[in-house]
């Protein structure tokens, strides 16, 4: 099992667009897929038909004094084998309720070891806070992939999360690979242009050379998480392809370095 975390410390920026986009590519060609939902305003979890109330058995229960076991809180996601682990709104209170109890920070690692074989990708969607659920994220992750706008703003943020990572990966003793996915791209305004131009020149090959563009359908979910159909019918989910082929060679090629 792969594991790749979508974080961005900015909210808005596609985040969880990007996991279920990528989830239900990665599923529709055949991979098992697991999709745990971080974020307390699980919008994710709400996407896939998950009611926020009651509140649903999910992620908060990875971090119980003895742990819940991942197989049993996952349900499916409506997309052939595709899973979720949902979330709560309970999630934004996690860290005052659970202190410093020793190895915290290992919980979701240590909950997906447990299903590193009944899986082929694990897709963690994120908060836009750095807690304790990013950190663990983060700690647990094989490749960081961060959503970002293309506005000149947007840069700053990204520093930031290369800066989180690189600490990761020095704690943890592993690498970190992360890969910068320009989303929300409109190429009719030169903002966006010159921001996607400065970007590439600046993060190099940390950057895909493509970008999703502004496509309101990806906001309909039945088209989002469908079966393909044509570019000329889909621009946003066929750049979402596109990001997925240039992801699983970077997985390839830094994996057989
Ligand atoms: N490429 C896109 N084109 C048009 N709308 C988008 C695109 N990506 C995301 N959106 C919309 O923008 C909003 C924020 O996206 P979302 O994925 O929820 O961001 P985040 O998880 O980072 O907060 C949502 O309403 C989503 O449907
Ligand atoms: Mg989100």
């Amino acid at each position: 099992m792969r594991i790749w975390t979508i974080a961005n410390q900015k909210g808005g920026v596609g985040k969880t667009t990007t996991t279920l986009a990528l989830g239900s590519r990665l599923a529709r060609r055949g991979f098992r897929v697991l999709l745990l939902d971080l974020d307390p305003h699980a919008s994710m979890s709400q996407a896939l038909g998950v009611p926020a109330e009651p509140p649903p058995a999910g992620v908060l229960e990875l971090f119980d004094d003895t742990p819940r076991r991942i197989d049993e809180l996952m349900r499916p996601s409506g997309v052939e084998g595709m899973h979720l682990v949902a979330g709560q709104a309970g999630l934004a209170t996690l860290e005052r309720r659970a202190g410093h109890r020793p190895g915290l920070g290992r919980a979701l690692g240590q909950a997906l070891e447990a299903v590193v074989g009944d899986h082929d990708y694990a897709l963690l969607d994120c908060p836009p806070t750095l807690g304790l659920l990013m950190v663990n994220a983060l700690a647990a992750a094989d490749r960081l992939v961060i959503p970002t706008q293309t506005e000149p703003l947007a840069q700053y943020g990204l520093q930031g999360m290369l800066r989180t990572a690189a600490m990761v990966a020095r704690s943890r003793g592993r690498p970190l690979p992360a890969s910068i996915l320009p989303t929300l791209f409109d190429r009719r305004t030169r903002v966006a242009v010159e921001t996607l131009q400065a970007m590439q020149e600046r993060f190099g090959a940390q950057v895909w050379s493509d970008a999703v563009p502004v496509d309101t359908r990806l906001r309909d979910l039945q088209h989002l998480l469908g079966p393909d159909v044509p570019e000329s019918q889909a621009r946003g989910v066929a750049a979402y392809n596109r990001a997925l082929d240039w992801l699983l060679a970077r997985d390839h090629l830094e994996t057989w370095q």
